[in-house]
């Protein structure tokens, strides 16, 4: 039986992962630190050894927007390293090395460290899930008018799909960067927002919002887009419907 360590396994992506492999009938750890099996806190490495001992491979969803990715990498591979861990999957975003926000230049650099790792690897990168979406337009509907970034898309991908995906490489053997994963449509901020209010019956003026910096600048020329590979199926309204029958 395969051994598989899911990291971030309470999480949007890493908890369907772990289903996924687990109807696949592999033998899933899911760590992250409220996990109830492997509670680990991954800036500090503390019970990784036990976490890694045995597996064929890691599949590594855990990361935070407040910062430490590339620590929390940092002992993930340390500990792989000393277990012989041969296979670590990763997952990336679109645009990682296009849009120079802080957290993709973290995940820029984890992906070289798991290139650099010594160990079999596999990086997929994907387009902004639908959840994420949603939870940006769900928090902005609170004000009394919608503001969006102007003049910005994005592709959002079913997070369900990409956890097909990452458990289809998790089960075959370590295949480098593989192409990316992006959603059927590419949509502008503001019609996404509209998707949204009209799913909910909510009624809000959207406000397209022109911001400074480079970051910005970098997602209004498209960098997290990759219509070239818009694979997934499912679409942002598609995935509302189903979505918003359960409390947001
Ligand atoms: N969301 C998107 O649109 C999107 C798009 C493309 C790629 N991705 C990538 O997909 C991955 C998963 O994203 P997601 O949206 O599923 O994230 P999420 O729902 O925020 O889940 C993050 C997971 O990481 C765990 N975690 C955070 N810090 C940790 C730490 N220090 N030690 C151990 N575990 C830690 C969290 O659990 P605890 O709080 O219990 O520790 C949680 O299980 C990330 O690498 C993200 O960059 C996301």
């Amino acid at each position: 039986m395969t051994t598989i360590l899911v990291t971030g396994a309470t999480g949007t992506l890493g908890s369907q992962v772990a289903d996924r492999l687990r109807s696949r009938g592999a033998d899933v750890r899911g760590l992250s630190r409220r996990s109830p099996s492997y509670a680990v806190d991954l800036r500090d490495g503390k019970g990784l050894d036990a976490a890694v001992e045995g597996v064929d491979v890691i599949v590594h969803c855990a990361s935070t927007v407040r910062g430490g990715d590339d620590r929390a990498a940092g002992f993930l591979i340390e500990a792989a390293r000393r277990a012989g861990v041969p296979h670590l999957v990763y997952i990336s975003i679109v645009g990682v090395d296009r849009v120079p926000l802080g957290y993709y230049k973290l995940k820029h650099r984890v992906e070289r460290m798991v290139e650099d790792s010594g160990t079999g690897w596999t990086i997929q990168r994907t387009t902004q899930f639908h959840d994420l979406v949603l939870r940006l337009v769900t928090g902005a509907a609170k004000l009394p008018v919608l503001p969006v970034p102007a003049g910005v898309s994005l592709q959002p991908v079913d997070s369900g799909e990409v956890a097909d995906r990452l458990a289809d490489l998790a089960l075959q053997g370590p295949a480098g960067r593989v192409p990316d994963m992006g959603g059927p449509e590419v949509r502008e901020l503001a019609e996404l927002a509209g998707a949204y209010l009209r799913a909910t019956g909510r009624k809000r003026r959207i406000v397209p919002v022109r911001l400074a910096g480079q970051a910005y600048a970098g997602f209004r020329r498209g960098g997290q887009l990759s219509p070239r590979h818009a694979v997934g199926t499912t679409t942002f309204d598609q995935f509302l419907a189903g979505r918003l029958q359960r409390p947001v």
